[in-house]
């Protein structure tokens, strides 16, 4: 079943005096209900733009968006959309409301009139969901960087999306942070089966999800398996994109003659992958 659908996407940002700006020139694209996408591309390439179509923040200059089947432009979808499509943004800061844990996660079903029984079973299960139990009656400002990211996506969780979409979420945290944003993220469609899609200029992250979508200036560029993706390494340096580092590395050893496998992404496959071309090596040697 596709939970997001644009077709034939266009929009263009309108100003006062001066000519409109397009932003999203065609895009079609199909987002699979239980995937996980990253989603990446220059900045300007129109990601969150894109991104604001999912949950009808922005609606379309031309084409259509789908949310199931829903059509994001007519207005009675408005609502029941925004609650299949939850979204995450950059600076945790900006999305939390309260001074305790708990009643910020409450925030958002307390807003949808569930319930007060059923809100905190919510709270209690969206917490659990991303490690930060323990921290329910703790002051969100005390927290680090990647806990309190982490408590605004239970503050999504807890409204029962059946989609998450994520603007550079890890963009301002440290690294324990992004690995433990990231590990949150994994765990919430692996386990729960909820459809991510995640916008990130970290390779790394993009390289965890089933699907990378590359944008450049308004049109999807790439789209396909990570593996698939990250070994157009030259394509994607042209469009300002990096690799991971050790796709990046057993690259530059292939082309010193050097037999890798070409769909290294993580650095335990790579550290695999040279430990039995030495080993293969010695063998020969050893002949
Ligand atoms: N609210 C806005 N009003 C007018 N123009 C905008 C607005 N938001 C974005 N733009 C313009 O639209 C283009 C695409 O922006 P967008 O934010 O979608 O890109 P992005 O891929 O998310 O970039 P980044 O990686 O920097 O976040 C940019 O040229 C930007 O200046
Ligand atoms: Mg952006």
């Amino acid at each position: 079943m596709s939970m997001l659908k644009a077709a034939h996407v266009r929009f263009q940002y309108e100003y006062e005096n001066e000519a409109p700006q397009i932003v999203l020139r065609d895009i079609d694209l199909t987002i699979e209900a239980g995937s996980f996408v990253a989603l990446l591309g220059h900045n300007g390439s129109g990601k969150s733009t894109l991104a604001k179509h999912f949950n009808a923040i922005l609606l379309p200059s031309g084409g259509q968006v789908f949310v199931e089947d829903m059509d994001t432009a007519q207005e009675e979808n408005t609502y029941p959309i925004r609650r299949l499509v939850g979204m995450v943004l950059q600076n945790p800061d900006n999305q939390l409301v309260s001074t305790i844990v708990e009643e910020d996660v409450a925030f958002g079903p307390e807003n949808l009139g569930v319930p007060p029984a059923e809100i905190r079973q919510r709270v209690d299960d969206a917490l659990r969901a991303v490690g930060m139990y323990d921290y329910r009656t703790h002051s969100p400002h005390k927290l680090s960087g990647g806990q309190k990211q982490r408590v605004a996506i239970a503050g999504i969780l807890a409204m029962q999306p059946s989609c998450i979409v994520l603007d550079e979420p890890t963009a301002m945290l440290d690294p324990q942070g992004r690995r433990e944003v990231l590990e949150t993220i994994c765990r919430l469609n692996r386990e729960q089966g909820m459809t991510v899609v995640l916008i990130t200029h970290y390779m790394e992250e993009a390289a965890l999800a089933d699907r990378v979508v590359v944008m450049e200036d308004g049109l999807v560029k790439m789209d396909d398996t990570p593996q698939k993706v990250f070994a157009n390494e030259q394509a994607l340096r042209q469009m300002g994109l990096d690799v991971p580092q050790p796709t990046a590395l057993c690259a530059a050893l292939r082309a010193r003659g050097i037999d890798l496998p070409p769909d290294i992404l993580t650095a335990e496959d790579c550290a695999q992958a040279l430990w039995e071309r030495l080993q293969a090596v010695q063998k020969e040697r050893k002949a």
